[in-house]
C-alpha cells in the first residue's frame, strides 16, 4: 500500500514547489537576559586541558577542568563566559561529568548580563545536578564546536592550488574563575603549518610555546590565570577541503498510518566558506584532474548514509532532477550520494532537495494500552564526511496523521523553539497535527541524536483518509453521471427560447 499515499506525495510535492529563498529575518539566539551581574567567584580551577579539534570545516573544543568550590557553602551553578561575537556562533554546548561520562548533560542555558552597559562577555550557565560542597572538587568536561570561524588565507586561489585558513582564538581557555593550571592542545590534519604565534616560554622546561609535536601543538602550561584573561593567539594550517555551511536545513518527516509509510524530505541551501576561485572556473582543466581526484576545496559529493529500509531516493536542485546521484539500498543500510551539477568552491552556493521514503514500522510502535503512539527519528540524518558540515539553522517537521493529539517530544539536541500547528495537504479534512522544532549552531556529529515523540491517534482516524478519498471518488462519479444525463452534444438541437 506505499504507491498511493507516495503518489499523492509526489503530486503534492508538484503543487507546492519550494522558495530557495533563506529567510535571514529570523533570530539566531535565544537567551535569557539577567540584570547586571558578574558571576560570584565561588568556584576554583584547580587544573584544565582543553582540546581544540580543528581537523573538521569547524573547530570542535573540549575542555576538561577540575573545579573546587572556594566558597563556604554548596554551590551548583558554574559560567562559561564568551564573547557576544563568539557566543552567537557557538553550537552543541554541552557539559557532562567526566567520571560519568554516560549520565545526561547538565542542564545549561545562554545568560547575558548587564545590556545596559553593553557588556562585553555573556554566559552559559551550567546547573550542577548535585551542589558541590565546600573545597570538594568536581571535574566536567564542557564540549563545544565554533561556526564560520576558519578564515581562508589567502582567500583567492587558484583552482587546483591547496587551501590555508586562519584560526584566531585564545591561548588561555574561556573562564570565569581563576585556573591554577591550564593548558591548550591542537590538533591539525596534517603538519603543514605556516603561520602561528609564538609567546614567551611560560616555564624553563619548555623552551618554546607552543610545543610542536607533528600535527599536533600545545600552548602552556600556564599557571594562575585570573577570571576572563585573554591572550589573543592565531594559526594557520592547510585544509584543502571545503568548509561546508548550510545557511539552513528544512526537514520533513511525514508520517502515513493509512500507508504504513514514513516520508522524509530535505532542503539544503548550502555555501562553501572556503577560498574564492582567483581566476574564473576552468571545466577543462577540472575535467583533467578528476580521475585523479587530487584534494580540492570544493564541495563535489555529500554522502548521505541513511537508514536500513530506506527506498524511493530523490535529488533535485532549482533546475530540476539530477541524475549524478547514485542510490544503494543493502540489507545493512541505504546510501544517498548527491553530487552537485557543478563543484562548488569558495563562495558559491548551491541549494537542493532531496527525500525518501521509509517503513514506518521501523520508526513507530503502538502502546500496548489506549490510543497512545511513540516515535523514533533522527533529529538530523544528511552527509557525512571527514571534513564535517555545520547548520546554522535546522527546522525539524514531524507531520503525524490527521487526529493526531496530545503530542509530546523529547530530545537531548538543544532546540531553540517548538510549535505544534495545523498541516493541510492534498486531501486532508481538518489537516494534521505537525510538530516543528528548531536548532542553530549544530553539526554532522548530532546525527546520532534521536527525537521521540508521542501522541494519541484514536483508532477510528485511521478511516479518516480512505473515507475522504471514496467520498471524493463518489463526488467525481455523481458530477459524471449528472453530466451523462445532460445532452450537452454539440450540434444537438437547442430548445428555443421565446423572447
Ligand atoms: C521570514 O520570516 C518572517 C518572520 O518570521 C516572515 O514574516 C517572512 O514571511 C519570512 N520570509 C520568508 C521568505 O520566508
Ligand atoms: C531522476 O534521476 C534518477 C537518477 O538519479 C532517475 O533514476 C529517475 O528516473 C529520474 N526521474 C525523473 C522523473 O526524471
Ligand atoms: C550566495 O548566497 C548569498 C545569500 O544567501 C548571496 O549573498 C551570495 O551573493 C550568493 N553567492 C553567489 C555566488 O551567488
Ligand atoms: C516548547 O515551547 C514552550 C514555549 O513555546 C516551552 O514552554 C516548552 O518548555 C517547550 N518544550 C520543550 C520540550 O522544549
Amino acid at each position: 500500500m506505499r504507491s498511493l499515499p507516495f503518489l499523492f506525495g509526489c503530486l503534492a510535492a508538484v503543487l507546492s514547489p519550494v522558495s530557495a529563498a533563506s529567510n535571514s529575518s529570523d533570530p539566531l539566539l535565544s537567551k535569557q537576559i539577567l540584570p547586571a551581574f558578574k558571576p560570584p567567584q565561588v568556584f576554583r580551577n584547580t587544573n584544565l586541558v582543553r582540546n581544540v579539534n580543528l581537523e573538521k570545516g569547524y573547530p570542535r573544543e573540549t575542555i576538561n577542568v577540575v573545579v573546587e568550590n572556594i566558597a563556604d557553602k554548596p554551590q551548583d551553578e558554574y559560567y562559561v563566559p564568551f564573547k557576544p561575537s563568539v557566543i552567537a556562533r557557538v553550537g552543541g554546548f554541552e557539559v557532562r561529568d567526566k567520571k560519568d561520562p554516560e549520565k545526561p548533560a547538565f542542564q545549561a542555558e545562554i545568560v547575558e548580563f548587564d545590556p545596559v552597559s553593553q557588556s562585553s562577555v555573556e554566559f552559559y550557565r551550567v546547573k550542577l545536578p548535585q551542589p558541590l560542597k565546600p573545597s570538594e572538587q568536581q571535574t566536567l568536561s564542557i564540549s563545544y564546536s565554533v561556526l564560520s570561524v576558519l578564515e581562508p588565507l589567502p582567500a583567492q586561489i587558484e583552482q587546483r592550488d591547496k587551501q590555508y585558513v586562519l584560526y584566531s582564538f585564545s591561548a588561555y581557555a574561556p573562564s570565569a574563575y581563576t585556573t591554577q593550571k591550564q593548558k591548550t592542545k591542537l590538533k591539525f590534519l596534517n603538519a603543514d603549518v605556516p603561520d602561528y604565534t609564538t609567546l614567551p616560554s611560560p616555564n624553563a622546561d619548555n623552551p618554546e610555546d607552543p610545543t610542536r609535536q607533528g600535527s599536533s601543538f600545545t600552548y602552556g602550561p600556564y599557571n594562575d590565570i585570573p577570571a576572563g584573561v585573554e591572550e589573543p593567539v592565531s594559526v594557520r594550517f592547510e585544509f584543502t577541503k571545503p568548509l561546508t555551511h548550510a545557511k539552513r536545513l528544512e526537514r520533513d518527516v511525514e508520517i502515513s498510518h493509512w500507508g504504513g509509510n514514513l516520508a522524509t524530505e530535505e532542503r539544503y541551501w548550502l555555501t562553501n566558506r572556503g577560498a574564492q576561485l582567483k581566476n574564473h572556473f576552468s571545466r577543462v582543466q577540472w575535467q583533467m584532474t578528476v580521475y585523479a581526484s587530487p584534494p580540492t576545496s570544493a564541495l563535489t559529493q555529500l554522502r548521505m548514509p541513511l537508514e536500513a529500509g530506506s527506498v524511493d531516493a530523490y535529488f533535485t536542485d532549482d533546475i530540476g532532477n539530477v541524475s549524478t546521484s547514485r542510490f544503494t539500498a543493502t540489507q545493512r543500510g541505504s546510501q544517498l550520494d548527491v553530487r552537485p551539477r557543478y563543484p562548488v568552491f569558495g563562495g558559491w552556493n548551491y541549494s537542493f532537495r532531496v527525500g525518501w521514503n521509509g517503513d514506518l514500522g521501523r520508526y513507530l510502535k503502538k502502546l500496548a494500552t489506549g490510543d497512545g503512539y511513540i516515535l523514533r527519528v533522527p533529529f538530523l540524518e544528511g552527509p557525512k564526511s571527514s571534513e564535517g558540515i555545520e547548520y546554522e539553522r535546522v527546522e525539524l517537521r514531524v507531520i503525524l496523521p490527521e487526529g493526531a493529539k496530545n503530542v509530546h517530544f523529547e530530545t537531548t539536541v538543544p532546540i531553540i523553539s517548538n510549535e505544534t500547528s495545523l498541516h493541510r495537504t492534498f486531501m486532508d479534512t481538518v489537516g494534521r497535527t505537525s510538530l516543528k522544532l528548531t536548532a542553530l549552531n549544530l553539526n554532522d556529529e548530532w546525527r546520532g541524536r534521536d527525537l521521540i515523540v508521542t501522541y494519541d491517534y484514536p483508532y477510528l482516524e485511521g478511516f479518516r483518509k480512505p473515507l475522504t478519498i471514496t467520498a471524493a471518488f463518489v463526488a467525481l462519479f455523481a458530477v459524471w453521471w449528472a453530466l451523462g444525463t445532460v445532452d450537452t452534444s454539440i450540434g444537438a438541437p437547442r430548445p428555443k427560447v421565446k423572447a
